[in-house]
């Protein structure tokens, strides 16, 4: 029932992810008043908790236990991280899968559903992560946590306006529309996702 639930929240929108675990007024762990506990450099954790546009993407991540190392200093991580707006956009949602199941006349159970939909998931998230920072943004091809899937990076040559990740083109698609930078890594927001075959 857990993916179940999860499925039909994002499905019915990105106001209703956070209702899933409502905390009390006034707990530190709710999104609107957390602050980060001390006053270094944020973590990348820290970055997605405050950013109400990655709210579906870190619900997704958190769900699958992916978003663990966000919160680690020692870490090195570049995320792509697509807006709820790119997300909502998909026809199949990522706990779909790529592609619709054949059907074998076989009857799924309840727990296998949602054990397709938590790998769909990981799957998902991992294409996500790029264990690597800083990157070189003006070209290149580098391997996510989803093995076998690369990611490329492109931008056009002679484009002088900075920022520099402005023109940057992400797996062929995908436009970085904002930068975090964060102690452990960087949040690049995309306006599509990173397509899985
Ligand atoms: C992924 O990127 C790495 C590093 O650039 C490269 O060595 C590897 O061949 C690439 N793999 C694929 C499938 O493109």
């Amino acid at each position: 029932m857990r993916f179940a639930l999860f499925s039909a929240l994002i499905l019915s929108g990105a106001s209703l992810v956070w209702s899933q675990e409502q905390i009390p007024l006034g707990s530190s762990k709710m999104p609107e008043t957390y602050t980060p506990q001390t006053n270094e450099e944020p973590t990348l954790a820290d970055l997605l908790t405050i950013e109400a546009s990655a709210s579906i993407f870190y619900t997704y991540a958190r769900e699958v236990e992916l978003s663990q190392s966000f919160a680690d200093q020692a870490a090195r991580l570049t995320l792509l991280v697509p807006t709820n707006k790119a997300v909502m956009a998909l026809a199949r949602k990522p706990h779909q899968g790529a592609a619709p199941p054949v059907d074998t006349g076989v009857v799924i159970t309840e727990e296998e559903l949602d054990a397709r939909s938590r790998e769909n998931v990981v799957r998902w998230v991992s294409a996500h992560i790029i264990p690597a920072h800083p990157l070189a943004l003006s070209s290149g091809s580098h391997p996510t946590l989803l093995h076998g899937k690369n990611v490329t990076f492109k931008a056009p040559a002679g484009q002088p306006e900075q920022p520099e990740w402005a023109h940057v083109i992400v797996d062929d698609g995908a436009h970085i529309v904002a930068a975090r930078q964060a102690v452990n890594g960087v949040v690049y927001m995309i306006d599509d996702t990173v397509k899985l075959d």
